[in-house]
């Protein structure tokens, strides 16, 4: 059966739909802010690749893929505590990623660490959205998503609307094997991102809303509380102590 990550790019063409919308806005980003970009939870590299950017992963299958796609500059490391030597004008945290992080700290950490690695007058470029805006059912059956190239996906989804968190119940098949897991997505719509975002010393400068998603610009706060210091949040207890034990490198 093939890897997780190999099954992301089947999952993007064949359920998302996702292949490169987003790419003229990070490009537009990209050509305002001069570059270079750095690409959180760059993944298989679909926009890392196209935007010559650093691309950051905290998983290795994914990162051989992106530099299977050309990448040439990768990270592995956490998102939530990373330190590269390099400040970037542009920081990009396209598709979601964000949402990954349920815990509410860890959010907080991922976008106080993102704001550490802006340049002067820098901005973080992201995309959230809201899945529970509008939806009619808090729980949807396992259904057939896809079946294409020898490969089936079956999901389910799980709305829990008091903790704010959908979470999306897979299982592939593949050559007589299946694999089951969960993605769990912190749902953000507007005042939450933009909570979020003030406790990390960001604040948000663009919006554009389409329907459940929200593509979002932020920059620094007055005062340069995005800057990163190991001291800072007791929030981050937790994350620092990852810090400690996983030193960022290039891949
Ligand atoms: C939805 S994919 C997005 C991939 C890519 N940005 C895109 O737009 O196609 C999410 C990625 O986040 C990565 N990821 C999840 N948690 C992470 C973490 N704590 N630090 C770094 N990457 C993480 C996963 O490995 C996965 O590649």
């Amino acid at each position: 059966m093939r890897s997780p990550a190999e099954l992301y790019d089947w999952e993007l063409a064949h359920v998302a739909g996702r292949s490169d919308q987003d790419l003229a806005r990070y490009s537009a980003l990209a050509a305002r802010t001069g570059g270079p970009v750095l690409e959180l939870a760059c993944g298989t590299g679909r926009l890392t690749a196209p935007l010559d950017a650093v691309g950051l992963d905290i998983d290795a299958d994914m990162l051989t893929l992106a530099r299977r796609r050309g990448v040439r500059r990768l990270v592995r490391a956490d998102m939530r505590c990373f330190a590269l030597a390099q400040r970037f004008p542009l920081v990009a945290l396209p598709y979601n990623s964000l949402q990954l992080l349920v815990d509410e700290d860890d959010a907080v950490a991922c976008l106080r660490c993102a704001g550490s690695h802006l340049a002067p007058g820098g901005v973080l470029g992201l995309e959230v959205t809201d899945f529970q805006k509008g939806a009619v059912r808090d729980r949807v059956g396992l259904e057939l998503l896809a079946r294409a190239d020898g490969v089936s996906l079956h999901g389910a989804l799980v709305n829990e609307r008091s903790r704010r968190v959908s979470t999306y119940h897979r299982r592939f098949e593949e050559d007589g094997e299946a694999r089951v897991d969960h993605v769990h997505l912190r749902c953000l719509d507007r005042s939450e991102l933009e909570g979020l975002l003030e406790r990390a010393g960001l604040q948000l400068a663009e919006v554009t809303e389409e329907g459940q998603r929200l593509f979002c610009v932020a920059t620094v706060r007055a005062g340069g509380e995005g800057r990163h210091t190991a001291s800072a949040p007791a929030a981050s207890r937790r994350t620092l102590a990852l810090a400690k034990r996983e030193r960022a490198r290039f891949a």
